[in-house]
């Protein structure tokens, strides 16, 4: 398959799939335990109706927003996802390469063998922001969100849902051995070991985080922090007064705790708790313009794709990052004039039918 003859992710997907070697694969694709809650992320959005407007002008149609002070020419973000190696070759800086020739915004995962700097060449001038799992050594934790700022990273995304590893016996049995050349280069202290899912690493409290490292994070990093992983209103509105200036729900594409709500479930709900005093963005289960403009509709300012890219990344990689993003960005113009949606502030809750 031609990466220019992606029409659909699910074609896409059996590509990757072919591709991609047996442990990359289940790393990529598996949920936690029964896998109730990955597949369901993107049959909620499904299941939400559209009320399509008629007459409306949408010949000229602006998919631009401001993440954080950054404009932005669409509201798809690659979301924080570990080990590009596993993917392609040139790992994390051809996600990075990929992004930025799409326009969209590259939050780059604390587990991977790429050196920030070396991202930050990469991505040239495109919009990235970093995600980090809070780590022990505050002192360290410090010199990297130093080193951060420094490589043009303008956000902090500290992410919250996985104090332990989640259960995947999928992934227990055919797991990603990682190679000591492979190890999480940016990880402040020790690095994970072998993979999310190391049964060596049974019982060990990986990340502890609680309100007050995110207190202390928000006043040391220098740069706005936004918090991954929040599926309550309540919980939102603890990070905001905490210091966070975005908060993402997630379920964390369904990889740590199985049987949650859906994203789509609880993004009105966090976005109305917030109200207005953070950004709030969305992901798990987008696969389509129309689950797009449906999570812009209920609240979201923009939305994160996990897997989708990375497909893409082992089929073709900066190359097919870039022709996933732009197909779900056209997809989601089209949607927006279909829906008579000729911006962003025009995708109001009005759009799906209750
Ligand atoms: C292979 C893989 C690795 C991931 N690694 C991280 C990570 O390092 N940090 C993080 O915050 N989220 C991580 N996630 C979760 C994603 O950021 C995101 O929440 C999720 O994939 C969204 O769902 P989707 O894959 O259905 O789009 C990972 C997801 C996948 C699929």
């Amino acid at each position: 398959m031609r990466i220019m003859d992606c029409v659909d992710f699910d074609a896409l997907e059996q590509e990757a799939r072919r591709v991609m070697t047996p442990p990359a694969w289940v790393f990529c694709d598996t949920g936690a335990d029964d896998e109730i809650t990955a597949p369901e992320n993107a049959r909620a959005w499904r299941s939400l109706k559209l009320r399509p407007r008629v007459l409306r002008d949408i010949v000229d149609v602006d998919t631009s927003v401001s993440l954080l002070g950054r404009k932005v020419n669409t509201p798809i973000m690659v979301g924080p996802t570990g080990r590009h190696h596993l993917f392609h070759k040139d790992g994390e800086r051809a996600t990075a390469a990929g992004a930025a020739a799409a326009g969209a915004m590259y939050v780059m995962s604390t587990s991977g063998a790429t050196l920030v700097e070396d991202v930050a060449i990469a991505g040239g001038d495109g919009p990235r922001w970093f995600q980090l799992y809070m780590q022990p050594d505050r002192d360290e934790t410090g010199k990297l969100l130093d080193r951060l700022v420094a490589s043009g990273f303008k956000a902090l995304v500290l992410t919250v849902d996985q104090p332990v590893p989640g259960w995947s016996p999928r992934a227990y049995r055919v797991p990603v051995i990682a190679s000591p050349d492979r190890r999480s280069v940016n990880m402040p202290g020790q690095p994970i070991a072998r993979t999310a899912y190391d049964p060596t690493r049974k019982g060990i409290v990986m990340f502890p985080t609680n309100f007050k490292d995110l207190e202390w994070l928000a006043k040391r990093a220098g740069i706005p922090v936004v918090v991954k992983g929040v599926l309550r209103g309540d919980d939102a509105v603890r990070c905001v007064e905490a210091g966070a200036k975005g908060v993402i729900v997630s379920n964390h594409g369904g990889r740590h705790i199985d049987t949650t709500v859906t994203t789509a479930d609880v993004i009105s709900e966090v976005a109305q708790a917030v109200k207005g005093k953070a950004e709030v963005y969305v992901d798990g289960g987008i696969r389509r313009g129309t689950d797009i403009l449906k999570a812009l509709a209920l609240g979201a300012r923009a939305v994160l794709v996990g897997r989708p890219p990375l497909w893409g990344l082992s089929v073709a990689g900066a190359a097919g990052v870039q022709a996933v993003l732009e197909h779900l960005h056209e997809e989601l113009v089209r949607a927006m004039r279909l829906s008579g949606t000729p911006s962003l502030a025009d995708a109001t809750p009005d759009l799906i039918f209750k």
